[in-house]
């Protein structure tokens, strides 16, 4: 790194070939140990990483002060050599310190330590929290994740388009942040969830391929993966196909993860919607580890079971003895809470059995199955001694959910760990499931997804079975974007709004000021997001995204390091023409 005026080196970037150079170095004392009488080592950090000050006693420095060591590199003497630390083969010695400012001591240790701390502590001081290790290395990740994609996509011919933050209210799905207009009393704008309407815009207007990092705000409930305040990459194309939005998007996905790893990534895979619910029983399937789910309906098509009879769908997964032992080993506890479990995602119940030696089935219902029901499920199932069998029977839907559930809950690994397995799902269907009131369906994804052009001739048919050209990408079970080609075509849109029961009126109403453009010359497009923070984390090695940004919210949605969000004064409200109502009695 280039030196400052107060500077020379980096503490991190010392080596033995530094050794007999007169250096200066700036950063904040990590630790401070007496050495004999006369002399005191005191460990330097910066974002680099440490070395080892030789000072003399009299100098008060202590931790956390701020300091400018000035010295000459040596070998360190024989056994006092540190292989645990990147710079463990030398030190400063003949220090000149000047001490640039000090400090308090600080609320925890500035190092690993500070993992085990309660992160309202970390958060509260979080200035504090990012001087460590993790938290530099995390950020750092962050740029080069940021960086890549940049160089990427400006590399394939997209331009980086920036666009406004304050907007009318869209049709996207999430709960909206809204700002009080001042002129306009009774009025708000909303927070994007996306750039989604801008940068079809940009389509319309003739950029072609658009792309921006931009930060997204959704008042939803937050978890490890989720914040109110996020950024995705963002990208749109004209005048392309699903191949070559997958194509682009994987580019930079790749570079990112390049930049980060070092390695190339495995290949992206491909798998339907369809496949992954079959397979997976989730539209996200993390293909880390077995445990598929297998059909079992024909084997049980003649049954006497009451509780299997006429199913539409009976499913099952696998837990193999030699893979899950201690699954594999559950005792009638553990079984009773996987049934609970089931029930809760609205299985009518669960059906268990433990393959013993020669193929004998211990299971509550064994007394119900004949005796080539039981031969044909061991068989479908591939099963062997000591494995455990879970059966669902149920509609379609229930039966995936539910064994894709338990199949999480049995063998998901945290989301960082091992093998980066990304896969494209594709061919989401266009709508899912019937709104109750109006008896119509809802979009799958959003109202602007194109039908799949194989499919068109059943969207006033049989609506539900109409897939779309939408995708997403998913890492190792994280959802990491998603994307389609949009309707570019006025009298399709009408046609979609149609089966989603919106009239022509309502559809200008509701959507005018995006639907009007389009009457202007679209071309046809196509596009993608995806979560910067959520491929930061798992590239970075995190299971939550709060790691990997500067300034997060906590899990409740409050930042205990400036307290917000806050109340404001009333004369503040008043000018935006505001009052608030008192908190609802209970809270
Ligand atoms: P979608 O709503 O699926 O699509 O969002 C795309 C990606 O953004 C990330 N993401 C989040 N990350 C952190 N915190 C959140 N609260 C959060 N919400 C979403 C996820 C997600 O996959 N406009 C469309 C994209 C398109 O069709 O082009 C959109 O926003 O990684
Ligand atoms: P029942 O006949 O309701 O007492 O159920 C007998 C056993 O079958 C119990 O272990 C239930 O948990 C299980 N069971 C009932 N319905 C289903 C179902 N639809 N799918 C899987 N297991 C079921």
């Amino acid at each position: 790194m280039k030196s400052t005026a107060m500077r020379t080196h980096m503490c991190g970037e010392l080596s033995e070939t530094s050794i007999g150079s007169t250096v200066s170095l700036c950063g904040w004392v990590s630790r401070r140990r007496e050495h004999g009488e006369k002399l005191a080592f005191v460990d330097l950090r910066d974002h680099s990483g440490v070395i080892q000050c030789v000072v003399d006693n009299d100098v008060d420095v202590r931790s956390e002060y701020v300091v400018r060591i000035t010295g000459v590199v040596r070998a360190r003497p024989e056994g006092t050599v540190n292989e645990a630390l990147a710079t463990g083969r030398v030190e400063v010695g003949d220090c000149v310190v000047e001490v640039l400012n000090i400090a308090e001591p600080p609320p925890f240790p500035i190092d690993a330590r500070a993992d085990d701390v309660d992160e309202m502590i970390r958060l509260k001081y979080r200035y504090l929290d990012i001087r460590r290790e993790r938290m530099q290395k995390n950020l750092r990740v962050r740029a080069k994740v940021n960086s890549a994609i940049r160089a990427e996509m400006e590399a394939n011919g997209f331009l980086e388009v920036e666009t406004p933050l304050l907007m009318p209210s869209t049709p996207e799905g999430a709960r909206e942040f809204l700002v009080p207009s001042r002129k306009e009393h009774g009025s708000f704008f909303a927070l994007p969830q996306s750039p989604q309407l801008w940068k079809q815009l940009l389509m319309v207007a003739g950029v072609d391929r658009y792309f921006q990092i931009a930060k997204c705000l959704r008042d939803e409930d937050l978890r490890a993966d989720r914040q109110y305040e996020f950024m995705q990459m963002d990208a749109e194309m004209s005048f392309v196909s699903q191949e070559d939005v997958l194509e682009f998007i994987g580019k930079a996905v790749v570079a990112a993860a390049k930049a980060v790893t070092g390695e190339e990534p495995p290949q992206i895979q491909r798998i339907t919607w369809r496949e992954a619910m079959e397979r997976f029983g989730v539209d996200k399937p993390d293909l880390r580890f077995g445990m598929e789910l297998v059909e079992l309906t024909s084997v049980f098509s003649g049954t006497e079971f009451k509780a299997f009879a006429g199913a539409p769908s009976i499913k099952g997964i696998r837990v193999n003895a030699s893979q899950y032992p201690e699954a594999a080993a559950y005792g009638r506890n553990k079984l009773d809470a996987l049934t609970d479990r089931a029930k809760k995602i609205g299985a009518k119940g669960l059906v268990w059995m433990k393959i013993g030696a020669s193929g004998v089935i211990d299971s509550p219902v064994a007394k119900f199955l004949s005796d080539s029901e039981r031969s044909s499920l061991l068989q479908t199932m591939g099963a062997v001694e000591g494995d455990l069998l879970l059966l669902v029977a149920d509609d379609w839907e229930t039966t995936c959910e539910v064994l894709g559930t338990l199949r999480n809950d049995i063998g998901r690994p945290p989301v960082h760990e091992g093998p980066y397995r990304y896969v494209w799902v594709t061919e989401f269907p266009l709508f899912v499931g019937v709104d109750p009131t109006s008896g119509r369906p809802r979009p799958g994804h959003h109202p602007f997804c194109h039908p799949h052009p194989d499919d068109l001739h059943l969207l006033s048919s049989e609506p539900l079975k109409v897939r779309a050209l939408a995708y997403d990408l998913v890492l190792n079970g994280w959802e990491l974007g998603s994307g389609s080609i949009r309707i570019h075509d006025p009298e399709m849109q009408r046609q979609v709004f149609n089966e989603l029961g919106i009239s022509d009126e309502e559809a200008d109403k509701r959507f005018g000021f995006f639907l009007q453009p389009f009457k202007y010359g679209a071309p046809p497009h196509g596009g993608f997001a995806f979560g910067i923070d959520r491929l930061t984390a798992i590239l970075a090695g995190e299971e939550n995204i709060r790691e990997v940004v500067a300034f997060p919210k906590t899990q409740s949605g409050a930042d205990p390091m400036t307290n917000a969000p806050t109340p404001v004064d009333a004369p503040q409200l008043a000018e935006l023409g505001l009052r608030t109502l008192p908190p609802p009695a209970s809270s």
